[in-house]
């Protein structure tokens, strides 16, 4: 056996714990500023499964010809990935989260859990769970809490995951850290049953699977099924396709940036440069678990007023964002983002207004919930869908590719759940706030 140490980092901002959740638990054991971890991974390099071990050819052709991927549902405006946990597998489905690390799901006993379509995980029926304790502490809780108030909280554990392969062989993946929520909290409005975090993180799970790289397609249609990818097969190329360069920052290690140059509006193009928005190393998030495009107020108000000037219908009074009284797509202008390198995507009107009761149309372009602590700009799962997105994370590249998503092979019909009280309710922000863990230390 051979052990790898991976610091994990987990950066705890100041004005975190101003918010009465964060004081309640983070008073107990950590310092106000931030703490560091380590956390020790075992790695089992002579692993029976398609893990990847080493840099041999022979075993480079074996993997492109079975990359990883999973099948993705469209549900109450998150995307979930459906994969298997525990020896025997279990299915779950959990929201595809490039905002955050930690892949969670569900788990009796329930302290408190929220509906989920997929029966709760049952770790005392899995040969394989096993749980991942601090020698000192013996603690093995972890807290999660994420932009939208949303929280998970529960027991790390190592898991067996096994997703499908290209090569019609199950992908089995050992030793996988999870979490095992006990207490989820109510306002997580979908039917998954967890999410999975594909963030920069040792432990999102494209960290944990080790390959560079993954792709997802969003189909914004009801009832249809679409694919995330990992590995080779996850390489976004051929006609239409337009990169941008992936910006890390130190101190968001979890977020993938993207440089927005310019918003354009028909042919009216508003720049980033000479305002307050504008730089060159990352000024957005691309995050696969929030639901609207972000801007800040301040920049997305230029955009705003050229909106105004091409739609002619009647304005609808919003606070949150601009509506017009009509049924009518055609009043509204196509919108073009412009991200740095040339990677200029024409967004489909439905990436970019949404009709509600086929009376009212509203952009879906927003200012970003004025919250202390979210991103002031998302690009979020809407704008992207219908959209081949990759993340090569070897190259920092982020690359698009218009595509039709749903594969109308796999319909499937879903129940549909419980409506939303209020227009913002309708929309996750599944970026991480913080992470409190207590125990990543393995004995
Ligand atoms: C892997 O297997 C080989 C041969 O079976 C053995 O020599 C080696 O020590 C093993 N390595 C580890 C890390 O277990
Ligand atoms: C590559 O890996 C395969 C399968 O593990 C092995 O049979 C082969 O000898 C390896 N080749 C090299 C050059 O290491
Ligand atoms: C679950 O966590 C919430 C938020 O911290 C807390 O208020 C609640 O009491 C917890 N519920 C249980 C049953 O532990
Ligand atoms: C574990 O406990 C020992 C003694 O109490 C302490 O010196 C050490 O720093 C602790 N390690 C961690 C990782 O907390
Ligand atoms: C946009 O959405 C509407 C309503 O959901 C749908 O009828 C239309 O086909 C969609 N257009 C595209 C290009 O996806």
């Amino acid at each position: 056996m051979m052990s790898m140490v991976l610091s994990l980092q987990i950066i705890i901002t100041a004005f975190l714990f101003i918010t009465t959740t964060a004081t309640a638990t983070a008073s107990a054991s950590s310092p106000p500023s931030g703490f560091t971890m380590d956390l020790i991974h075992r790695r089992t390099i002579n692993s029976s499964s398609s893990r990847r071990s080493n840099n041999n050819d022979t075993y480079d052709q074996l993997l492109s010809s079975s990359s990883p991927y999973a099948d993705v549902v469209f549900d109450n405006y998150e995307y979930l990935m459906k994969l298997k946990i525990g020896t025997p597998p279990v299915e779950i489905e959990a929201t595809i989260d490039t905002g955050s690390d930690m892949i969670w799901t569900q788990c009796l006993p329930c302290l408190h859990c929220h509906k989920q379509r997929n029966p709760i995980f049952d770790p005392s029926k899995s040969s394989t769970y096993k749980e991942e304790c601090s020698s000192n502490t013996s603690s093995c809780d972890y807290d999660l809490y994420y932009g939208d108030g949303t929280y998970s909280k529960g027991r790390l554990a190592t898991e067996t995951v096994t997703i499908q392969s290209t090569s019609g062989h199950s992908y089995v993946m050992p030793e996988i850290v999870i979490g095992c929520s006990h207490n989820s909290s109510e306002a997580i409005r979908s039917t998954a049953s967890g999410i999975v975090g594909l963030g920069r993180q040792p432990l999102s799970l494209i960290s944990q699977i080790g390959l560079g790289a993954f792709s997802y397609c969003f189909s914004p249609e009801e009832g249809t099924s679409s694919k995330i990818s990992f590995g080779s097969n996850a390489i976004v190329s051929g006609d239409g396709t337009v990169s941008t360069p992936m910006f890390l920052k130190e101190d968001k290690p979890t977020f993938y940036y993207l440089n927005l140059d310019a918003v354009s509006v028909g042919k009216a193009r508003v720049e980033t440069l000479g305002t307050p928005f504008h730089a060159v190393d990352g000024n957005i998030v691309i995050d696969s678990g929030s639901t609207a495009f972000y801007l800040p107020a301040s920049y997305l108000s230029l955009v705003r007023e050229l909106v105004e000037k091409v739609v002619t219908a009647e304005k609808v009074d919003s606070e949150e964002t601009l509506c017009y009284k009509t049924n009518s797509m055609d009043l509204f202008p196509v919108i073009t983002v412009h991200f740095s390198g040339g990677a200029d995507l024409v967004l489909d009107k439905n990436n970019t207004y949404m009709a509600f009761n086929g009376q009212v149309i509203c952009l879906m372009i927003m200012s970003a919930p004025a919250t202390p602590f979210a991103e002031k700009a998302v690009f979020g799962n809407r704008a992207q869908s219908n959209f081949l997105v990759g993340y090569d994370r070897s190259s920092l590249q982020v690359s698009f590719k218009p595509t039709h998503c749903a594969d109308v092979t796999q319909a499937m019909p879903r129940d549909s759940t419980s409506a939303a009280s209020s227009f913002l309710q309708l929309f996750h922000i599944k970026f991480v706030l913080f992470i409190l863990v207590l125990s990543l230390i393995r004995p």
